[in-house]
């Protein structure tokens, strides 16, 4: 290959490198399996290797993914968190250990064997005993500061008996297998998306803003390495395994010592055929040099140790045959192609539905009804379809004829230049619209607990709804003579309805589910313009203006507030008394200019209820204390931020200094 063809290949395979990054540590929504993701850095690496002068500091090959997200404090862990090499099969692994054995000159080494969880790694800070500070991976060396939630877990306990006054540890925390089935099962039945495998649910669940959040979700925590200890100096891994489960924290039951590369070897056979008896995701297993000593001597690169390997169990497939293709219409219009297949059991569960993606993925994979598919879930990723087994295609197939119109209302399907995704046209199409009220219903948008899937499909069907504000005209006898539905459900919506009129204009804002307004644009939206005629009013360069909002987001807004329709649809939602401004509050609110900072739990709300609260006042709440903290606001399992407030002298409120405040008594912030 040529300098120049490697050059154009490199930078191609960085970039894809960096998108599957973000996808998998920051959406915790990957859409390629980690064989994939690694055959990906498995070339790159080969290409930097060939032409060095093109290797970069930067490249994904030398660095760690994840990143310290927005809203969390950046915490610096004492010791890198490394990640591990990654080994596919027993030549590989035989490989790896050939090496091991050369560099320490010493053959029949001896190993541990765990069972590798597909987690998220934390590091927790145990001073004296008692847990103080809880933190994500981040980018390996700073992560992100989740402490009150992390509290939450009951695998981690608050205090530790016979632990070393200075210590740090490092696990992994997951969600249970069958914790996450009734979590999507859940989330389905509210409209909510399903999160792809446990990794992504753990992940989500531990970065929720409100502790509350996370303590609903029962995650699990298995602990497995001392990132710092100074006081200690153990012999072994297996040593230090007994020692975090002597201190009272949950260690893995079924790591082994292994003698020598045949005993690890059995081991992962073992443990690729019993992988489903664990109740949660094993992805691998990990191998560990045992002697401490030894690992020191084998040593570490920056991204991770040459003591260490992870071996990936391979990737579970089944063939089964397509019943037929049905094409399936979201919020947005988009139309989904989605494969029914017969049921058929993938590592452990039933698959019965794939997803095609979009239109050029259905022809670029040529999927046909009838066809015998092969279908992976490779580390618990959504199941997908590798392949047609053309030899088995008959011969009378033919090729899915992708619809022209809504197969819902019939309308023209717009595929505009170099898109993937043909939506529907028509904004008042039946589906579009019941993915519009399960999305405003949804629980970080209105909240409204009570309009399950099955009631949507009927309000829509019965034409009781026919744009979002219907929902606030419906009435008791109406609703009450629903099948399934009785006086009291059918009063208990209405309450429900009438509670949501009180959540704050972001929120609102956010549920309308304009394209590209997340909740976090409809924040950053909501803080420069404080109604929606402000912000209905401003140009694309004024939107623009906004951090984080680029030229696509300012293009949706402006498309959605030139619709007529859409005015209308806000008129409405304010005459029911939605809140689609700060009002109430003078423009400027009696805590304007001050920068809160909120650490640990509090009794009476959730943590964002109080941010959400104190904003609606004109307060700024922050994530972490800096200068310019005004105020920290602290409860039950307050972390460093506390401790930095203290160093710093910044005020410190407790929860009652905060409900006075939020009653309108300044007293507590001097004003
Ligand atoms: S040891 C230097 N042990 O796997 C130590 N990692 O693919 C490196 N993991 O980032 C990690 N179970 O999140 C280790 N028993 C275990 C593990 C484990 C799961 C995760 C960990 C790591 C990832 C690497």
């Amino acid at each position: 290959m040529t300098r120049e063809l490697a050059a154009g290949r490199i930078a191609e395979l960085r970039k894809a490198l960096e998108f599957h990054r973000r996808l998998y540590y920051e959406e915790n929504a990957p859409v390629i399996s980690d064989v994939e993701y690694d055959q990906l850095e498995k070339e790159l690496a080969q290409l930097e290797a060939a032409f060095p002068d093109l290797a970069a500091p930067g490249s994904p090959t030398r660095t760690v993914g994840g990143k310290v997200g927005k809203g969390f404090a950046p915490v610096p862990h004492p010791a890198p968190l490394l990640s591990l090499d990654n080994t596919y099969d027993e030549a590989d692994l035989r490989e790896w250990n050939a090496r091991l054995e050369r560099v320490l000159g010493k053959t029949s080494l001896d190993f541990v064997c765990e069972i590798k969880l597909d987690g998220l790694s934390v590091a927790l800070t145990y001073r004296h005993g008692q847990f103080v500070t809880g933190a994500t991976r981040g980018d390996g060396f700073v992560g992100e500061e989740v402490t009150a939630n992390l509290a939450t877990v009951a695998d981690i306990p608050r205090a530790l008996t016979g632990a070393p006054a200075e210590l740090v540890v490092r696990g992994e925390v997951y969600l249970p297998v069958r914790a996450f089935a009734e979590l999507n099962e859940a989330r389905e039945e509210e409209g909510q998306p399903v999160f792809a495998n446990p990794r992504n649910a753990a992940a989500g669940s531990l970065r929720q803003i409100d502790p509350r959040q996370t303590a609903q979700r029962p995650l699990a925590c298995f602990c497995y390495q001392l990132l710092s200890a100074p006081e200690l100096r153990p012999a072994s891994q297996q040593e230090v395994l007994r020692l975090l489960s002597g201190w009272g924290l949950k260690v893995e039951p079924n790591a082994r010592a292994c003698r020598g590369i045949e005993e690890v070897l059995a081991y992962c056979r073992e443990w690729t055929e019993r992988r489903h008896e664990l109740d949660y995701d094993a992805d691998g297993v990990v191998i560990k040099l045992d002697p401490l000593q030894l690992q020191e001597t084998a040593s570490s690169t920056a991204k991770s140790p040459r003591w260490a390997v992870a071996f990936k169990f391979p990737a579970e497939r089944a063939q089964t045959s397509v019943q037929e293709i049905a094409v399936q219409v979201g919020r947005t219009g988009a139309l989904t192609p989605v494969a029914h297949v017969k049921p058929v059991r993938i590592g452990g569960v039933t698959v019965s539905r794939v997803s095609l993606h979009n239109e050029d993925e259905l022809r670029r994979k040529d999927v046909r009804v009838g066809d015998w598919v092969l279908i992976e879930r490779a580390g618990g990723v959504i199941p997908y379809v590798v392949a047609v087994e053309r030899e088995k295609r008959p011969p009378t197939s033919v090729p899915f004829p992708f619809p022209g119109t809504c197969p819902v209302c019939g309308a023209p399907v717009h595929k505009p230049e170099g898109e993937a995704i043909a939506r529907c046209a028509n904004r008042s199409c039946k589906a579009q619209l019941k993915e519009g009220i399960r999305h405003f219903a949804s629980r970080t948008a209105m909240d409204v607990a009570g309009l399950g899937r099955v009631l949507v499909d009927q309000l829509v069907e019965q034409g009781l709804v026919e744009t979002i504000p219907d929902l606030y005209a419906l009435r008791l006898e109406k609703l009450a003579a629903l099948p399934r539905m009785a006086e009291k459900s059918a009063g208990n919506l209405l309450e429900q309805l009438e509670a949501s009129k009180l959540r704050p204009y972001p929120r609102v804002l956010y549920a309308l589910g304009i394209r590209q307004v997340g909740e976090e644009t409809a924040k950053a939206l909501t803080a420069r313009f404080r109604s929606v005629e402000a912000l209905s009013a401003a140009s694309r360069e004024e939107l623009q203006g906004v951090e984080g909002i680029g030229p696509k987001v300012a293009a949706e807004l402006r498309a959605f507030f030139e619709v007529e329709r859409n005015q209308v649809l806000l008129e409405r939602l304010r005459g029911y008394g939605l809140k689609l401004s700060w009002e109430g509050k003078a423009a400027l609110g009696p805590l304007a200019g001050l920068t809160f900072v909120l650490t640990g739990s509090l009794e009476s709300m959730p943590r964002q209820r109080a941010k959400e609260a104190l904003e609606a006042l004109g307060a700024s709440v922050a994530a972490s204390v800096t200068n310019q903290t005004r105020f920290v606001v602290a409860g039950p399992g307050a972390g460093s931020k506390l401790d930095r407030a203290r160093k710093e002298g910044v005020p410190i409120l407790d929860e009652e200094g905060l409900t006075r405040l939020l009653n309108g008594d300044l007293g507590p912030v001097g004003r």
